[in-house]
């Protein structure tokens, strides 16, 4: 049976007192084995909400809508209404590893990071060390001897990777995982994920970091205000890009004219009816007052009016 995992129409809604926040709104993705997607887009456009949708991580006034299911290497389920021991027992660090986003906060302090590897390679029973674990993720043995407190950033980043790792699954969603480390660092974990798909993982890389994105993913979907409004083979999404707003990401490049896009990101308590864009567009026209669905084609874009 293939091995996948289907995203339909997935939406998540927080409930604050007075207001909602549409946090993803209607994303329909799929993931492969073999193939690195990226999710890119500015902070709090919902890349964090879509992930932790997915691993059973939502809080409490979190409301879903839509299917993620997941199929092969398992019972067939749907991610977002399996039940928190279906997820623990058959889906998280197994069959999908999460690298979750300020990694430091989801590591238990009063123990040391070989010791957490660890436990998780026993209750994954997987055939690794913990040092050849660490080493994947780029630390030595006397890296993984300290404590949470006594690591920086980027090596708390590397134990979160490493964690990740340990149960072998097919599917890893890594929440801006280069965050605080060097070049050097962020070339051997870009490595590191090409080494996993040409293995025949799949790699949801979600990251704000569009030149990380370009060195590593097949694909990439581009999101805004909580929905993906363009998406297609990277290539294609990164250099001819058909989103106005796709292509000010690509403006706002050091490397490029670093101009940033003008304007804010609209409230998601108070979306605009049509296109989210609109304020901060320079092709807007009378039709962007409706909602552009997203293209099926394979280079995809939510636009009435693309570039
Ligand atoms: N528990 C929550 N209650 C209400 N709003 C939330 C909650 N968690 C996240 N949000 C909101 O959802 C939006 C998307 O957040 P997030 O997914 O973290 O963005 P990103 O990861 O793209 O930077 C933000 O506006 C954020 O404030
Ligand atoms: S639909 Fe209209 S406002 Fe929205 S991005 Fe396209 S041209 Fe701009
Ligand atoms: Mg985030």
């Amino acid at each position: 049976m293939v091995t996948e995992l289907v995203l339909d129409r997935v939406r998540v809604r927080f409930t604050l007192p007075g207001a909602t926040v549409a946090a993803v709104d209607d994303v329909s993705l799929s993931l492969r084995p073999g193939e690195c997607l990226a999710l890119v887009g500015e902070s709090g456009c919902g890349k964090t909400v879509l992930a932790n949708a997915l691993l059973g991580f939502l809080p409490g006034n979190a409301e879903t809508a839509g299917t993620a299911t997941l199929r092969g290497d398992g019972p067939e389920l749907d991610l977002l209404t399996a039940t928190d021991r279906e997820l623990a027992t058959t889906v998280r660090g197994r069959r999908i590893g999460l690298v979750p986003q300020s990694p430091a906060s989801h590591l238990t302090p009063v123990r040391t990071a070989r010791a957490q590897i660890e436990e998780a390679i026993r209750v994954h029973r997987s055939p690794h060390t913990a040092d050849a674990v660490a080493a994947r993720a780029g630390l030595s043995p006397e890296d993984i001897d300290r404590y949470p407190h006594q690591l920086s950033g980027g090596m708390a980043q590397r134990v979160a990777n490493a964690l990740a790792l340990v149960g072998d699954p097919w599917l890893l969603v890594a929440d801006e995982p280069t965050t605080g480390l060097d070049r050097h660092l962020v070339d051997s974990l870009i490595e590191e994920f090409r080494r996993m798909v040409t293995a025949g993982h799949a790699v949801l890389l979600i990251t704000h970091d569009l030149a990380a994105a370009q060195r590593v993913a097949d694909r990439v979907a581009v999101m805004y205000a909580g929905r993906v409004i363009e998406i297609g083979p990277a290539r294609k999404v990164l250099e001819t890009p058909l989103h106005p707003y796709s292509k000010g990401l690509g403006n706002a490049l050091p490397d490029r004219a670093f101009t940033p896009i003008p304007g804010q990101p609209p409230l998601l308590t108070d979306l605009p009816a049509g296109c989210s864009f609109a304020p901060r567009c320079d092709r807007v026209a009378p039709i962007c007052a409706e909602r552009p669905a997203l293209t099926d084609d394979e280079h995809a874009v939510a636009c009435h009016r693309p570039c």
